[in-house]
């Protein structure tokens, strides 16, 4: 889809190892939940682990259909989502791919496994059949402001209901990103305050929350 200097389309997979540097800029140090935990476990990230994450996201953004948008006049990726098919929306993660994998990146798993099951979309969307959730979504700094994250999201509805799914589901803790979901049409599930959330240890999975640390399980049905 074209808006004004942009283009927004899926993603060639030749263009993955592009996106996961864009996330890496755009996405990681800004998103509140990847911030927060990442701050909590600051002193464990060892560039061993480090290397996995990096291994892990690439192959998972290589797989996933992503949607990128396009500047035209530098053709620049100056936007990305992450596309996730899901057979069970209440789970947080698919298969695990096979290998050595990331501690961090598992207990990451861990945590957000415990809040889809809490959340249930299973029960609370009864009729849904094939359901897509959407990951790291960013746009550029000096490009935000223009609709570009509302195109994305529209784009990524448009994109599920072509390919057949009738369930559209996220997690949105930015408050931009939370509007931009509310204007493409998804609806707030549940409100999940991250202060709430535990270790292992008992002690909050997450640093540095405030004051955005209320994220918007949102979700929106095709019919
Ligand atoms: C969230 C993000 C993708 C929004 O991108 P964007 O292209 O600037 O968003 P849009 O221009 O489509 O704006 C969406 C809505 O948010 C509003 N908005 C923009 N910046 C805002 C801000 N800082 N605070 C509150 N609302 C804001 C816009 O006015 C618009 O609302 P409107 O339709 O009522 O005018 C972008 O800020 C980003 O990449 N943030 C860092 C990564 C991140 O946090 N991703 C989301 C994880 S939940």
């Amino acid at each position: 889809m074209d808006s004004e200097g942009y283009t927004t389309r899926k993603a060639e997979k030749s263009e993955a190892s592009a996106i996961v540097s864009f996330l890496h800029e755009h996405h990681s140090p800004e998103a509140v939940i990847t911030k927060g935990f990442f701050a909590k476990n600051r002193a464990r990230i060892t560039d061993a682990e480090i290397q996995l994450m990096d291994e892990s996201w690439e192959k998972f953004v290589s797989e996933a259909p992503s949607l990128v948008t396009i500047h035209k006049a530098s053709n620049q990726i100056v936007g990305a989502i992450v596309l996730v098919p899901v057979d069970n929306p209440n789970l947080y993660s698919e298969e695990k791919p096979s290998g050595e994998r990331s501690k961090i990146l598992d207990e990451f798993d861990v945590i957000f496994e415990r809040i889809y099951a809490e959340v249930n979309l299973v029960d609370r969307f009864p009729q849904a059949k094939r359901a897509m959730k959407l990951r790291s979504m960013a746009v550029h700094k000096d490009h935000r402001g223009k609709g570009l994250a509302k195109v994305l999201l529209r784009e990524s509805v448009n994109w599920a209901k072509k390919h057949g799914f009738d369930l559209v589901h996220s997690f949105f803790t930015f408050p931009a990103a939370k509007k931009a979901a509310l204007r493409s049409g998804f609806s707030k599930v549940m409100d999940y305050d991250m202060h709430s959330v535990k270790d292992t240890d008992g002690s909050c999975a997450f640093a540095d929350l405030s004051p955005n640390n209320v994220t918007s399980i949102m979700a929106l049905e095709i019919r």
